[in-house]
């Protein structure tokens, strides 16, 4: 019996931690912020880095219109790729507690939308469905901007 009720215990406490972290997933490291929108608490490193990352995502998207307008599919493929998921690598894996769910939900929808644009690129080569695709994955750029914007956590 006593083995019987430590092992409810365990389970007790594990299904404790696995909805600690499911909730920690899912709601990230957010307060509100003074503008109205959900601010995301991260270290200086973090922060520059994902402000890194949103610098080169301008610099794709920008790319990838002037390559369009030139009909240059092989500059818009290169542009895209540059912002799809193999770019994900540069990331730091500390951000994945940190970021609320629905913030990482458009951040992979944005890196999978740009890996669309390389790929319809290289076997489409149709600039008006480039610059389609481009619009709506600027709908996410939008989208995620008005709802959340980055803090710098002092520790
Ligand atoms: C998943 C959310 C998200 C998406 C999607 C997103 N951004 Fe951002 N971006 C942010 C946040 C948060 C900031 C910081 C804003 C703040 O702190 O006021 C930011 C900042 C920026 C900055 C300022 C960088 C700096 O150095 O200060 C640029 C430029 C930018 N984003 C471009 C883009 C572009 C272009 C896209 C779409 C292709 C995009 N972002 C999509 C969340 C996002």
């Amino acid at each position: 019996m006593k083995s019987c009720k430590l092992s409810w215990s365990l389970v007790a406490i594990l299904c404790l931690v696995v909805a600690v972290f499911a909730y920690k997933f899912t709601a990230g490291e957010v307060q509100p912020s003074t503008d109205g929108r959900q601010e995301v608490k991260l270290t200086k490193d973090e922060r520059n880095a994902l402000l890194l990352e949103m610098r080169k995502w301008l610099q794709s998207s920008q790319a990838i219109l002037a390559a369009t307008s030139k009909q240059d599919f092989v500059l818009v493929a290169n542009a895209a790729k540059a912002s799809g998921m193999a770019a994900e690598a540069d990331t730091p894996g500390s951000l994945f507690r940190k970021i609320p769910l629905e913030m990482k939900k458009l951040g992979f929808d944005t890196r999978q939308k740009f890996d669309e644009i390389a790929a319809d690129a290289e076997t489409l080569k149709d600039a008006q469905h480039t610059m389609t695709q481009l619009s709506t994955a600027m709908n996410n750029c939008i989208a995620c901007h008005a709802i959340y914007r980055f803090a710098e956590n002092v520790e």
